[in-house]
Order: structure tokens, then sequence, then C-alpha cells
């Protein structure tokens, strides 16, 4: 039984399993490298909150409850207790092995443990933790609070019960789950970080501007949001980085990352959370192109 949850990073994607997690009635460690940003997922998550009780979505007295079941922590040791452990830091491998190789120097022996990963094989990231048959791929989807699915992804020495017990915990935060095997960028992002990247090389080349090409997705595809917002919306470093799993897993030309996705992210342009990217964001009003 899943009653207590650590989550690794507060940035976009660990605020909000975290915001999931707390409405659903688990008790949270939220935590980063600093209390700072671990106190700035907690105000996301009180702004997210507070828009689903605007909405009618939430009552306030929930939304208090959920954030009364949010603790913050600035350690890996502080999850220790945790039943399962979902991390949720930075898209890059070196990272996400020496928070684990930490985790499980302290973590309980029974706990689950799960990444985030958008990209990263899950069958080596489990080996570097000291129970792969406890570790899975759950891959939310951003922005967590709205988006439905859940990707869940076996790593080659996940057990059976493991699977089960997951596929609980994503029920029980009421998402719908889809099961992957463990090959690069899984299925959502195989299919869609090559579609961002096309959009990247079509304003590389100049076949189209910011504008041009979001119009265009948007109104000739149905798209809901045009490549380029969506990838500001992603983060350009995150969108960089599975398009260099997919083009290193997968040894074909055809996921070369764009050199112009380089340049914007060696500039530190990610997109909405550094406040530019394909498009500025730092002004008052609506957020215009850079290109
Ligand atoms: N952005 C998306 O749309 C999206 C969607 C699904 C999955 N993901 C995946 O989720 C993960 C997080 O992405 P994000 O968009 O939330 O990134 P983000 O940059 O918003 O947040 C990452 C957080 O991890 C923290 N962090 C880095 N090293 C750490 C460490 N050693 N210990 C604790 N915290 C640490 C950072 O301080 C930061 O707050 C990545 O693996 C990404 O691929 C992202």
């Amino acid at each position: 039984m899943v009653d207590k949850v650590g989550i690794i990073g507060a940035g976009q994607m660990g605020s909000g399993i975290a915001h999931v997690a707390a409405v659903a009635g688990l008790e949270v460690v939220l935590s980063d490298v600093t209390m700072d940003r671990a106190k700035a997922g907690l105000e996301t998550i009180d702004q997210n909150l507070g828009r689903q009780v605007a909405k009618g979505k939430l009552s306030p007295e929930d939304m208090k409850a959920a954030l009364g079941r949010i603790a913050l922590a600035d350690n890996i040791p502080a999850l220790s207790d945790c039943d399962l452990v979902i991390e949720a830091a930075t898209e890059n491998e070196q990272v996400k092995v020496s928070i684990f190789k930490e985790l499980c120097k302290t973590l309980k022996k029974d706990a689950l443990i799960a990444s985030n990963t958008s990209s990263i094989s899950i069958t080596r990231l489990a080996a570097t933790t000291d129970r792969p048959e406890h570790f899975m791929g759950v891959h939310f989807m951003n922005p967590v609070p709205v988006m439905k699915l859940v990707e869940l992804i076996r790593g080659i020495a996940t057990t059976d019960e493991t699977f089960e017990r997951f596929k609980t915990f994503c029920d029980r935060l009421d998402k719908t789950t889809a099961v992957s095997e463990d090959f690069p960028a899984f299925i959502v992002n195989r299919i869609l970080l090559p579609m961002i990247n096309e959009a990247i090389y079509t304003l590389y080349e100049g076949v189209g501007n910011v504008e041009a090409i979001d119009t265009a997705m948007k109104l000739g595809a149905n798209h809901p949001m045009g490549p380029l917002q969506l990838a500001d919306f992603i983060g350009l470093d995150t969108c960089l980085s599975i398009m260099q799993v997919l083009y290193e897993g997968l040894a074909d030309s055809k996921y070369r990352p764009c050199p112009l996705l380089v340049k914007y992210v060696e500039a530190g342009w990610l997109g909405r959370k550094s406040g530019r990217g394909f498009y500025d964001y730092r002004g008052e009003g609506e957020p215009t192109p850079t290109r």
C-alpha cells in the first residue's frame, strides 16, 4: 500500500506530480537541491490548485488539505520512509544516476522507485539501483494536473507485482495508463519530438517564421498548440536531451537535433521556464516570437 510518496525535483513535472498525489490524499515529500527551489515548486502548486478552485473543480477545503499533505526537503535522505519515490529531476543521465545512488543508501528496502524520464533507458537506470525489480518508468505528461495520460515502462527486471503496484498508484491519481516498451523516448516522445525538431528545422531553413509555423500547424493540422509553442512549454533543454537520446539510441540520422535548437539551449533560452525561447514571455502582454 502506497501512503507516502517522495518526489525528487520540484520543477514543472515534480511539482505537478506532487500536486496530483496530494489531491489524491497521499502524503508527499517534495525535494530539490535547495529549499528555495522546493518552495518555488510549492508556489506553483498553490497557484495551480487555486485555479482549480476558481473553476469549481476543487473545494477550498480540499485545496487546503492537499497543501497540508506536502512537506518540502532539500536532501534525499528526507525521503527514506517513503513507500514510492518518483525521480523528476533534470533530463540528464548522470544527474539521475547520482540521485539513485544516493537514494538507495537510505530508502527503505521494500519501497518502489520510478523515473519520470522522457527518454532515457529504464533498464539502464534501474541497473544503477539496488532494486531493479522494484523500478519502473512512470512518464507523466505536462501539465500533470491537466493531462490524463501516464506512460508505464517496464525495465527488463521489473516484476509483475511492481507493475501492478504502479498501475494502482496511477489509477488512484485518476490517470489513464498506456504501456510502452523500453525503447528510446517510449511512445509519445518518439512521435512528438521528431515533429517538434522538424518544425525547428523548418524555422532554421527559413521555410516559415515562428508565427507562420505555429499558425499552420494549429489551423492546418488542428493541433491545440503550435509545435514551437509546445517546445517552449516542454523546455528546450528537455527537447534537446530527448533528441540526443533518440539520435544516439537509434543511431539514425533522421533524429539529428536541429542546430538552431542547440543554439537556443546554449544561449540559455529554454522556453517558458527561463522567460525566453521561440517566444519572449518577459513582457506584460502576449508572448512575442523571437524569430
Ligand atoms: N517538461 C516536460 O514537458 C516533461 C514531460 C514529461 C517528462 N519530463 C521529464 O521530467 C523530468 C523533469 O523535467 P522538468 O520539465 O520538470 O524539468 P525542470 O527543469 O522544470 O525541473 C527539474 C528540477 O530538477 C531539479 N534537480 C536537478 N538536479 C537535482 C538533484 N540532484 N536533486 C534534486 N533535484 C534536482 C532542478 O533543480 C529542477 O528544479 C525530466 O526527466 C524530463 O524529461 C518532462
